[in-house]
C-alpha cells in the first residue's frame, strides 16, 4: 500500500522530478506550495493522497508515469529557463499542466523529435551510452558531398576535444550543385555530434532535424506541437 506520509523532498524525487539534494534546493528556493502555500522546509510533511503540491505552478502527481514527444522548433532552448530570455521548450508544453523533464537535449538550432517525461529509469534508460539507442538526423549541408564524406561519417571521425564518432549509418536523400540533404543514424549523444562529424570532413550544417529515436518517428506532428505518448509508443524509443 502507498505510503500516506512522506516528506516534501522525497515527494518530489518520487514524482521523477529530479534527485532529492535537487529538490531540496528548489524548495529552499521557495518554488514549491503545498496546498496553495509556498513552503521553503524539505522535510515538511505531506499527507500523499489528499495534500496537493505544485512546483513553479505545475501540479506534481506521484507515480502516474507520463511520456511527451514534442516537435521542438529551432531557436528555443532545452532548459527550464533561460538567462538571456531565449524560449525554451516549456514554453511549448503550457498546455500539458505536469512536470516533465527533456531527455537529453538538442541544440538550440536543432529541431524535432524531444521527448520529455516524469519517468526517471525511462530517462537513464534512453539516454545511458552502453544503451546505444539509435537517434536519425535529417541533415542539409551546405555543400555537395562526395562519396568518400559518406564513407567518413559511416566509419568513424575524430571529431575533435580527444573524442571520436563511432559507426553511423548514412543515407542520401537529395543533392544538387549547391546542397546535400540526408539521414544520419548514430548511436551515441556527444554534445553537438552531428555538427562536429560534418564539420570534421568540412561541410557546415544548415539545418538539422531529429527524426527518429530507436523505433519512434516524428511523423507528421507539426513544428512547435506536442502529443502525449501512449504506453507503446514510449517504449518505441527504447527499441533498437
Ligand atoms: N547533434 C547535433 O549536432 N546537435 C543536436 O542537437 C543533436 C545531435
Amino acid at each position: 500500500m502507498k505510503k500516506a506520509r512522506a516528506t516534501l523532498d522525497r515527494v518530489l524525487s518520487k514524482a521523477g522530478i529530479a534527485s532529492r539534494a535537487t529538490t531540496r534546493e528548489w524548495i529552499g528556493e521557495g518554488r514549491v506550495k503545498v496546498n496553495g502555500r509556498v513552503i521553503r522546509n524539505p522535510d515538511h510533511w505531506v499527507e500523499t493522497v489528499k495534500d496537493v503540491v505544485h512546483l513553479d505552478g505545475l501540479k506534481i502527481r506521484e507515480e502516474k508515469k507520463i511520456y511527451v514527444a514534442l516537435n521542438k522548433p529551432g531557436g528555443v532552448v532545452t532548459s527550464f529557463g533561460d538567462n538571456r530570455n531565449r524560449p525554451t521548450v516549456y514554453d511549448y508544453i503550457k498546455k500539458l499542466d505536469r512536470w516533465v523533464f527533456p531527455v537529453g537535449r538538442l541544440d538550440m538550432d536543432t529541431s524535432g523529435l524531444l521527448i520529455l517525461t516524469n519517468d526517471t529509469q525511462y530517462g537513464e534508460a534512453l539516454l545511458q551510452p552502453e544503451s546505444k539507442i539509435p537517434k536519425t538526423y535529417y541533415v542539409k549541408a551546405a555543400s555537395v558531398f562526395a562519396a568518400g564524406d559518406y564513407f567518413d561519417l559511416a566509419y568513424g571521425l575524430d571529431i575533435g576535444r580527444g573524442e571520436t564518432s563511432g559507426r553511423a549509418i548514412v543515407r542520401e536523400v537529395r543533392v544538387n550543385d549547391k546542397y546535400t540533404w540526408f539521414e544520419l543514424t548514430i548511436t551515441e549523444g556527444k554534445n553537438r555530434q552531428v555538427r562536429r562529424m560534418c564539420d570534421a570532413i568540412g561541410h557546415a550544417v544548415l539545418k538539422l532535424v531529429r527524426i527518429r529515436i530507436g523505433d519512434l518517428s516524428l511523423g507528421d506532428l507539426p513544428v512547435g506541437q506536442f502529443k502525449v505518448l501512449n504506453h507503446e509508443e514510449a517504449q518505441k524509443a527504447l527499441q533498437k
